[in-house]
């Protein structure tokens, strides 16, 4: 019998792609999302790529009631992967009350539920945003934390201890977090991936959109930086990469191959891209030149960070192996098939 894994917030970006290599790996998965950042028809194309639809249901985790409701009926699920919450840096300083409630009171309630059903195991997103700007580079899972420049990063931080302190106070728990430094990219397919809503925050879905023409041009956020050619610099890694780390990190659970009761893992390349080399990355592999300028810097950006992977690479036993190039043009394929594109 198939081990029954629940994904909230499974229709969205690096959800709906682990969900893909779950169904691969022969887990049986079951998605809740409320659909506040993405659409139901994500459920129809994880179906085209695995041939299997996840089992589904829309309510809001931060709702208790109907979060009890759900784990009532669901007493067979094996383990969590919580992806569920608000993401988007700049709206979190615009809407603090939001991002505090929905990503905070969400994983309360996923603990009372774990507690009250039996479900031990739990995998969190977290995000390398809670480094800030590193004073030594690379970044391993010693590197102390520094106070978030944003809500949403500061959700990020608190909570890691909300889990990290609940693990401590219930042994019967057990969980990791992912620490993803920059997602991007889109299946091999382009039958899934990034889909913001609005102007895109993000560097490569704004590259992709303007590349389509629906931007007109992208804004290089300063090349005044103390790096390669003075834009800053990201650890940029493949999200299907990263969706396989997600099976290891159950599987690492289900098999009680932690050696901790929680446990962190930083999920990058190892590798440094400027945004420069990042456009420049883009052009070469789609052979689309980008229309940019470069502007002030943004508010709030760190100047560069890079991920030492070494603990995940050796620990985990799992690598990033897609390139920077066949990531970009995975991109492109995607923003394509999204807008019509030939
Ligand atoms: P996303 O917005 O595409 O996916 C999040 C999903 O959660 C969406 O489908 C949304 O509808 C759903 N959701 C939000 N609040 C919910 C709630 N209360 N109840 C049910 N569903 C809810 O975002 P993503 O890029 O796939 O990020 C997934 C996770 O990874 C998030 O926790 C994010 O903070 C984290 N993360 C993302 C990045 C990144 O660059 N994308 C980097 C580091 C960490
Ligand atoms: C990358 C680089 C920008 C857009 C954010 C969140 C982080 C995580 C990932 C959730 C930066 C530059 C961007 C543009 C640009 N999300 N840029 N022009 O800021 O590293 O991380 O997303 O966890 O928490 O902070 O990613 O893609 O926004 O920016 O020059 O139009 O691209 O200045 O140097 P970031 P990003």
């Amino acid at each position: 019998m198939a081990k029954k894994i629940l994904v909230t917030g499974g229709t969205g970006y690096i959800g709906s792609h682990t969900v893909v290599e779950l169904q691969n790996s022969g887990y049986d998965v079951i998605v809740v999302d409320d659909l506040s950042n993405s659409s139901i028809d994500v459920l129809d194309n994880i179906e085209k790529i695995s041939g299997k639809k996840p089992a589904f249901e829309q309510f809001d985790l931060a709702d208790a009631t109907k979060t009890d409701e759900f784990f009532s009926r669901n007493s067979d699920i094996s383990a969590i992967i919580h992806f569920a919450a608000s993401k988007a840096v700049g709206e979190s300083v615009q809407k603090p009350l939001l991002y505090y409630r929905n990503n905070l009171v969400s994983l309360m309630n996923l603990l009372d539920c774990q507690l009250k059903y039996n479900v031990a195991n739990i995998v969190f997103s977290s995000s390398c945003t809670v480094y800030g700007q590193p004073d030594v580079l690379p970044v391993t899972e010693e590197t102390p934390r520094k106070d978030a420049e944003s809500p949403y990063g500061n959700t990020k931080r608190v909570n890691e201890d909300i889990l990290s302190d609940s693990i401590l106070a219930f042994p019967q728990l057990k969980g990791i977090a992912l620490r993803y430094f920059n997602p991007i990219g889109a299946h091999p397919t382009a039958l899934i991936g990034e889909l913001p809503l609005g102007v895109p925050q993000n560097l490569v879905p704004f590259i992709t959109q303007t590349a389509a023409g629906l931007r007109d041009e992208l804004k290089v956020f300063g090349d005044d930086y103390d790096t390669v050619d003075g834009s800053a610099v990201r650890d940029y890694i493949n999200v299907v990469d990263l969706a396989k780390a997600h099976v290891v990190a159950i599987e690492r659970l289900l098999e009680g191959k932690n050696k901790k009761s929680y446990e962190i893992f930083n999920l990058g390349t190892g590798n440094g891209l400027s945004v420069l080399e990042i456009v420049n990355g883009f052009e070469k592999a789609t052979g689309v030149k980008l229309n940019y300028k470069v502007v002030d810097r943004r508010a709030g950006d760190i100047e560069k960070i890079w991920a030492d992977t070494t603990f995940a690479n050796e620990e985990l036993g799992w690598k990033a192996e897609k390139g920077t190039e066949e990531t970009l043009l995975s991109a492109w394929n995607w923003e394509k098939k999204v807008r019509g594109i030939k």
